[in-house]
Order: C-alpha cells, then structure tokens, then sequence
C-alpha cells in the first residue's frame, strides 16, 4: 500500500505536487482543462493544510527555443489562479537562484508553479533522462513530494521517478482514485465485460488486448485498430491507416477469439480530414477505391448497443471515428449517449477518448474518465509503472 498525502504533517513544510497539467493549448487558449480541475482536489488539501505548495508538470515535447514559446505553463498557472481563487505565483525559471529565493519567501498555504519540466530537456534530455542532479536539486527545494500526475506515472523522469528517491513521498487523490477505478476493471468479476477500442494506433494497444482478451466478454472495435482487423479478414479497408506490422497478430486473435472480437459491418468513407468533408456510406459489399474509413456506420452501431445494453462493466479507450470533423463523430456520440442510458459502470481511458467524449457534452455521464491515456492503458496491461513504484510504502 503506498502512502497518500493524508499520511504526511504538511503543517509549514515544503511539500512538491508532481501534476499533470499537459493540456491541450493554442494560441494560449487552453482548450481542455479537465486535467487541471482533476488536480484541485490535492492542491486545496495541502493549501488547507498551511503546506507551501511547489507545482511540478511538463508541457508537450520540447526540442527546441521554439518549443519553449509554445510550450509554456503560463496561460495554466492563470487557470489555475482562477480555479483555485487565489493566486498562484509563477517561476519561469526552473532553476536557480530567482526560484530559490520565491521558495523561501513563500508562507504556508501559498502556491508557486514552476514552469514546464520539459524546458531541462532542451539542449540536453535532464527532464526525460531522469538525470539524477535535476533530480537532486528539485527534491532539495522541498521537504515531502507528492506524486499526482496520474498520466506521467509510467514515465521514469527526473520530476516524479528522481525526485521521489530523494524525499519521503506519497500519492495524491488524483493517482489514487485512478488506480481504485482502474483496478476494479482488472479485479471486476461482473459480467459481461465489454472493452471498445477504438483510436488510431494499434500497436500501443495490442499488450492491452492481450491482457484483456481472457477477462472481456466482447472487445468492440472502431478507428484505426478496427481497420487492421478488417485488413486481417481480407476486405477492403481502401486507402484507410491502418498498421501492416500488426495483420499476422490480428489474424492470429481473430482466429482464437471469432466470437469475442466484434468488428463493424458498415463504415462512413471520406477522403480529406476536412470539416467539409461529406460522409459516404459504404457496407463492405463493393469496392472502396480511394476512400478511407473515417467512421463506423448505423448498423455497426446498432450492433455494438445490443451488446452495451446488457454489460455491467465496460472500458473504452479510443474514438470510433475521426471526431474533430462532426460529420464523422457521430458513432462516438451515439456510443456515448448508449452508454449514459446502460446501467454499465463505464471507465474511459484518457487521451483521445477522455477529450472526444468531454467535448461532446459526457464530461459527468461515466463511472470515471481517466487522465492517462498512455498511463492507463499501461496500468491495464499490468505493467508496473515507475512514478509509482519509487513511492514510499506505508
Ligand atoms: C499524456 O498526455 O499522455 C501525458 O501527459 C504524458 O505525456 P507524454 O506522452 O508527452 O510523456
């Protein structure tokens, strides 16, 4: 059992947050701030608890001075500011004596954000390659650090692996609530047990499949990893992505679990990724030419409800479809809308999926969406993940 930020006096200590704030931003708009909101809960705790609060996070790849402008954790320390209704200072610098000396200004219940972690990975990969002086020199700015960014955890950086070595360390609300309502997909003996899988890659989520194959009643596929499936079978997928490397293992699945892995029966075809672009209906029954599959169709998404309405649990992880273009979302909405009415207990992985179905107004319909895309899906292939292996044990 790890210890929490409960287990901690935080009274007038030091204490570090590791969170993920990588959010979606443009043009200094952030568009998506369900992560930062899903860190509230252990921020305002330890502000309650008169700690003095350093935030940690990383913010997209960084590669170059370019990356750095674009990059910044600026337009979410203002976010933050707002949420929390107080203001939360900013360091641009992430180390030296600027931030040193905010630091020891700081009195108990204020709150400092350092900017992105990622700015150590530019020249030289500090950050990512978990260098240990990086490491060493952030866990000496504080006296507890609390590990609450849930989709960094199977990440091995410098600001929540290395500095975790360094300090007594815990978990925050945010990880644990994760791990509670993921562990119950592996641990769940309700039935059935449907998976939908949808997104664009497959081959991040063939170990996940693996895992899941002998646990799940039905695996419900859509989006790209859908594609390679019907590829495996032999119809016309046209000019749709799909990943060749992985056609023997989807042959292999599909003839050890026939009934298991549902693929769509009808698609909606398009050629650009367009907002333009008009959908055309296709059934697998002609040639598909020069089209690509952007979306599964009516009656696969009729067949997928008669088969969500009788699940208990259900987890998803990936659109069915190219969801920033509306003439193509609508399986994704659909599938949802099903879901919301099911008396299923649904878990939707992070990334893509945790975005499409927020932005299509289901942010409070589920059981729980995950902040991990990444991170949740290696949880799920019962991976042991650094961030929080490196955490004290109670
Ligand atoms: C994510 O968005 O999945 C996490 O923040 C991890 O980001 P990364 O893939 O850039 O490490």
């Amino acid at each position: 059992m790890k210890k929490t930020i409960r287990d901690f006096d935080i009274n007038n200590k030091k204490v570090i947050i590791r969170c993920d704030f990588n959010v979606p931003i443009k043009n200094g708009i952030i568009l998506d701030d369900n992560r930062i909101k899903e860190s509230l809960k252990t921020i305002k705790y330890a502000l309650e608890k008169r700690a003095k609060v350093i935030l940690l996070s990383h913010l997209g790849r960084v590669k170059s001075e370019e990356d750095k402008k674009k990059n910044t954790l600026l337009p979410v320390c203002k976010r933050l500011s707002e949420l929390l209704d107080k203001k939360v200072l900013f360091s641009k610098d992430t180390r030296g004596v600027v931030l040193e000396e905010m630091i020891k200004n700081m009195k108990p219940s204020d709150a400092i954000l350092i900017e992105n972690t990622r700015y150590e990975d530019f020249p030289n990969k500090y950050e990512s390659s978990n260098d240990d002086k990086l490491a060493n020199y952030w866990a000496s700015l504080a006296d507890v650090f609390i590990n609450d960014a849930f989709g960094t955890i199977h990440r091995s950086h410098a600001s929540n692996v290395g500095i975790a070595s360094y300090l007594p360390s815990g978990i925050g609300f945010l990880v644990e609530k994760e791990i509670n309502k993921l562990n119950l997909i592996l641990d769940s003996k309700e039935r059935p047990f449907v998976v939908i899988m949808g997104g664009a890659k497959i081959n991040d989520k063939i170990p996940v499949i693996d895992n899941l194959i002998n646990k799940a009643d039905y695996i419900l596929m859509g989006g790209g990893i859908a594609n390679t499936f019907l590829k495996a079978k032999g119809l016309d997928i046209g000019l749709s992505l799909y990943d060749e490397e992985s056609i023997s293992y989807c042959k292999k699945v599909l003839s050890c679990y026939e009934k298991k892995i549902i693929l769509p029966v009808d698609a909606l075809l398009g050629k650009k990724t367009d907002v333009s672009e008009k959908a055309v209906y296709y059934d697998f029954s002609t040639k598909i030419g020069d089209y690509k599959i952007f979306d599964i169709g009516l009656n696969t998404v009729q067949a997928y409800a008669q088969i969500l309405k009788k699940a208990k649990i259900v987890f998803w992880n990936g659109p069915l479809g190219v969801t920033e273009l509306e003439n193509f979302s609508n399986s994704t909405k659909n599938i949802c809308q099903i879901l919301k009415e099911s008396k299923a207990k649904v878990i939707v992985g992070g990334g893509d999926s945790a975005s499409a179905v927020i932005k299509l107004g289901f942010k409070d319909s589920f059981y729980h969406i995950s902040t991990g895309g990444g991170a949740s899906l290696e949880f799920l292939e019962g991976k042991e993940l650094p961030g929080l292996k490196v955490i004290n044990n109670r």
